[in-house]
């Protein structure tokens, strides 16, 4: 019996699993790619192009960047004989590595008409053939340097399938007819779940662990040292935050971070992202149109202030990014992942230690760390098999368009 056939595709075997089972991380490879273009069906030409604020990319771009990064990092090196699909794509669809050379800026994506989305396809169509070739033709030793790219690739394409879906939401809602991406589609009901994780505190490691993996801003795992406290086992609700709004939360100058007012007086928060009035109750933006605020849910579509201006408020704290781990680890979080992404109170630096790889890959995650917040957890837009305890996301505190939310915390005396 073959049982290989039975595995799941994703995630592929671990990088050191001898003998290599190529058919493995072929069948990854297409299970990641496959996942995009079934993300990006429901939407036409006309979605597919649009840029509704710089944070956000076209689809298009998404489905383009994502085969460039194989055909840089990959083929480029590794297959001999490779023909680049078209050169002049390497400007357009490099997104920020700038030992890659010089690239379309990035709040000008939008305005790429050409190559149309049917030339993507065919893009990426010449870039999956040729990785099937390689992974079917390369030596041993060949594999053995190609595998940990094709890894990485296929994790940095998930992370755009999961900007994909943010991305076209925000350019939905700024149409007032709140056009559906996919009408179906219903956030998923939170776990029934109260009280909180009690950490006992002490010394403990945090950090990736295992043969899996992990991107380079996990590690080095290393010890921290955790003070007695207790975490939520539930993430903050709307009706959570309905009571902060009724409570003045947006107008009370003393709960906000001094960045976090300015912010909020500046964008007119008075409300989590896509929220809206209507008639005597709050709706919102969804990926399946307008629709009523549903309290029992987890809250998403806040930014870093708004989280700990509400912390402020419920007297509590934001959990560090180690006591989520430790929490989740140790512990059982509801709903840590698929849900929302949940702040921490992190800075997102540098474990102690760390050091980039050397090369335009250095800049995948390191070149990011400064002045920026850790989630942690995972949302209902990241792809199956894709986030872990260990994983840390990054935001900067303004940013809402993601799907973020909340858990709260406090020390125990
Ligand atoms: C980890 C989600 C902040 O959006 O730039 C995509 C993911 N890195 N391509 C980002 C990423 C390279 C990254 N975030
Ligand atoms: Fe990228």
């Amino acid at each position: 019996i073959d049982l290989s056939a039975e595995q799941p595709a994703f995630p592929p075997p671990p990088l050191g699993a001898r003998p290599v089972d190529r058919a493995a991380w072929i069948a990854a490879f297409h299970h990641v790619r496959d996942e995009t273009e079934r993300r990006a069906a429901p939407l036409s030409p006309e979605d597919q192009q649009i840029q509704s604020m710089a944070d956000a990319s076209p689809t298009k771009w998404h489905r383009a960047h994502t085969t460039w990064f194989f055909e840089q990092f990959l083929l480029r090196q590794y297959l001999p004989g490779y023909t680049i699909h078209d050169e002049r794509l390497h400007y357009l669809f490099n997104s920020y590595y700038v030992a890659a050379g010089p690239r379309q800026p990035r709040i000008m994506r939008g305005l790429i008409t050409r190559p149309n989305a049917e030339e993507v396809a065919a893009y990426r169509a010449h870039v999956d053939r040729a990785v099937d070739a390689l992974l079917k033709e390369a030596s041993a030793a060949v594999l053995d340097a190609v595998l940990p790219i094709l890894e990485i690739g296929l994790y940095h394409e998930q992370q755009h399938q999961e900007l994909l879906i943010t991305d076209i939401l925000h350019a939905f809602a700024q149409n007032p007819l709140g056009p559906a991406y996919d009408s179906d589609w219903r956030f998923p009901a939170a776990t029934p779940a109260s009280g909180t994780i009690d950490l006992p505190g002490g010394v403990t490691q945090v950090g990736h662990a295992g043969s899996g993996f992990s991107f380079d801003n996990e590690s080095p795992r290393h010890d921290v040292l955790i003070l007695p406290c207790a975490v939520d086992r539930a993430l903050v609700t709307n009706a959570q935050w309905l009571a902060f709004m009724a409570d003045g939360g947006y107008s009370r100058p003393e709960l906000w971070l001094s960045d976090g007012w300015l912010a909020a007086q500046a964008e007119g928060w008075e409300a989590p992202g896509y929220w809206r009035l209507d008639g005597d109750g709050w709706a919102s933006m969804t990926l399946a149109g307008i629709r009523p605020i549903d309290p029992a849910l987890p809250v998403h579509h806040i930014s870093y202030y708004e989280a700990d201006a509400f912390a402020r408020w419920a007297r509590r704290d934001l959990p560090t990014e180690f006591e989520w781990e430790v929490a989740a680890r140790d512990g059982g979080l509801a709903d840590a992942f698929g849900h929302v992404w949940q702040w921490t109170r992190s800075a997102y630096t540098a474990y102690p230690g760390y050091r980039p790889v050397e090369g335009a890959l250095g800049e995948y995650n390191g070149k990011f760390m400064s002045n920026q917040f850790v989630l942690r957890g995972s949302s209902v837009a990241t792809p199956e098999g894709h986030a872990r305890t260990g994983y840390r996301n990054f935001f900067y505190p303004h940013q809402r368009w993601q799907f973020t939310g909340l858990r709260l915390a406090n020390y125990r005396g």
